[in-house]
């Protein structure tokens, strides 16, 4: 299998991963960025303005997906960059030495848009690219999805709410609305099915 299956994606879904690219002086960048499955050999990533990683995917037309779960990684991906023995080259392309896999992807489509969302107006660069060569690094790789994490910390919080009162509750009603919102955006129908079940379960706990 050469298709993103291959290194278990699903259709619809959105994983965290690191993109790779290059500065304009040739070295190499990283950031943790959501990329969203599209189709089996096309993915669909959201820039906002001002990043390293726009403005290189914009000057090179193409980046590297990186999946990976390692910690320090993202950290140093989103403060500033990994130090340069974290990186590896493979055909005039970065990735990240310590990944499960990885794939080059050439843009299809770019296109800047104002977008409104709970924080306010931005804009954001949405890019269409193809899927071209997958590197699997691992046998068994598991790209990095957010909706299973959210479904357990909402669970998490339904079972203390027999505990909890005042602003603690209300700080856990307002966990929950924001898990909610986070499953619905990056998981598949399953997560989607299970959240819906935790939010009627709260819902017997509403606020006076
Ligand atoms: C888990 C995670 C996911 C992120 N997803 C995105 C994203 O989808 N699009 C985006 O523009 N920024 C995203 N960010 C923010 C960028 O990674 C952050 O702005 C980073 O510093 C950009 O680095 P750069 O300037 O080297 O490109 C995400 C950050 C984290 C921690």
């Amino acid at each position: 299998m050469s298709d993103l299956a291959s290194i278990g994606m699903e259709r619809g879904m959105l994983y965290e991963t690191i993109l790779t690219t290059r500065n304009p002086d040739g070295k190499p960048n990283a950031a943790p960025i959501g990329v969203i499955c599209k189709d089996m050999d096309e993915v669909v990533v959201y820039l906002h303005e001002g990043s390293r990683t726009v403005k290189n995917i914009k000057k090179e037309g193409e980046f590297v997906v990186n999946i990976l779960k390692d910690p320090l990684i993202f950290v140093e991906s989103t403060l500033g960059n990994p130090p340069a023995d974290n990186f590896a080259e493979y055909k005039d392309n970065f990735y990240i030495k310590t990944t499960e896999a990885f794939f080059k992807a050439k843009v299809n489509h770019l296109r800047d848009v104002e977008r409104k969302d709970q924080f306010g107006v931005s804009r954001t660069t949405i890019v269409r690219a193809g899927v071209e060569e997958i590197v699997k690094k691992k046998d068994q790789v598991e790209p990095l999805n957010r909706a299973i994490y959210g479904i357990i910390e909402a669970l998490v919080y339904l079972t203390r709410m027999d505990l909890v009162s005042g602003d603690t509750e209300r700080l856990y009603h307002h966990r929950i609305r924001e898990i909610s919102r986070i499953v619905n955006k990056v998981g598949g129908p399953e997560h989607k099915k299970a959240m819906k079940r935790v939010l009627e379960a709260f819902s017997e706990y509403s606020l006076e």
